[in-house]
């Protein structure tokens, strides 16, 4: 691939997405940009390169940008920011008197960091839980929203994190050896497309937030102003989930780790103040 090609498509993905894509990924964009170019009848990754340069148009943008996020996700990944939260539910809700708790999936690929929540929310509240939590799932990818929204997943997918009292109690058997998720989990959540570099604030205010394994893919000032913008959508005593191999040290001072807790974050001047 030529080397503006890569500087084109890169870019594109930059500006949009807030992800970095160094030189080394040259295979990446071989791979997953194959399906887009035999669909836009293109020759090369330079030829896209320069149709995105000329006139792309809103369709080949976000083809692009589909093809070049990662979009693995599993239940109850990582377990212990549910069990954080498992057992945070109980004592926020109380803490609220009865009012409605909200929980913000931000990143949440197909769906199962949001179904994972309802499904701590059923085990907590029991057929109260739509009255005492809402969850609201996002990403920018138009594709996995609609996956997200279907609830229905694959083996290999329940598989993975989901514990097997869940699959019984929350999933029913569906065509094709898969399974689709239960109306009283989907009923708790709401899912949209949105990108976190734009305003997300018409979401609202939010008890918890999970942004897990996105901030990876974008460069340190773009995951300072992310971080920043989640600070302000956080009640005062509301809790950050963030993925393993991310962390708010040197990006803000607005956020802090909770001692003991990994991955868990809380507004600074809480934690000041307590
Ligand atoms: C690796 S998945 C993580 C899914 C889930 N949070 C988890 O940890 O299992 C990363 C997700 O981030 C989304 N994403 C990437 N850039 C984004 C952006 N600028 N705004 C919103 N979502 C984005 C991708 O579409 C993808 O679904």
């Amino acid at each position: 691939m030529s080397a503006d090609g890569f500087a084109d498509i890169a870019g594109l993905v930059r500006r949009r997405a807030g992800i970095v894509l160094t030189d080394d990924k040259g295979y990446l964009l071989e791979t997953r940009l194959a399906p887009v170019l035999a669909k836009l009848g293109l020759p090369s990754l330079g030829a896209l390169g320069a149709k995105l340069r000329a006139s792309p148009g809103e369709a080949v943008e976000r083809a692009v940008v589909e093809a070049l996020t990662t979009h693995e996700s599993f239940f109850f990944r990582d377990g212990k920011p549910f069990e954080h939260l498992a057992a945070l539910l109980p004592k926020l809700s109380a803490a609220r008197g009865g009012q409605k708790l909200r929980v913000w999936s931000a990143a949440c690929s197909s769906g199962q960091e949001a179904y994972s929540v309802a499904i701590l929310a059923l085990d907590a509240f029991g057929p109260q839980a739509a009255q005492r939590l809402e969850v609201v799932a996002t990403d920018i990818s138009g594709e996995v929203i609609a996956k997200a929204k279907q609830g229905v997943f694959t083996q290999f997918e329940v598989q993975r994190g989901l514990p097997i009292r869940s699959l019984v109690r929350h999933f029913a058997q569906a065509e094709g050896g898969r399974w689709r998720i239960n109306d009283a989990v989907r009923a708790l959540v709401r899912f949209e497309e949105r990108n976190l570099l734009a305003d997300c604030g018409g979401l609202g205010k939010f008890d918890a937030i999970f942004c897990r394994n996105v901030l990876i893919y974008f460069d340190a000032p773009t995951k300072t102003r992310v971080l920043e913008a989640l600070a302000k959508q956080l009640v005062p005593d509301g809790v950050l989930y963030l993925g393993a191999a991310e962390t708010v040290i040197g990006l803000t001072d607005r956020l802090q780790p909770v001692p003991g807790e990994r991955g868990v974050y809380a507004l600074a001047q809480r934690r000041a103040a307590a």
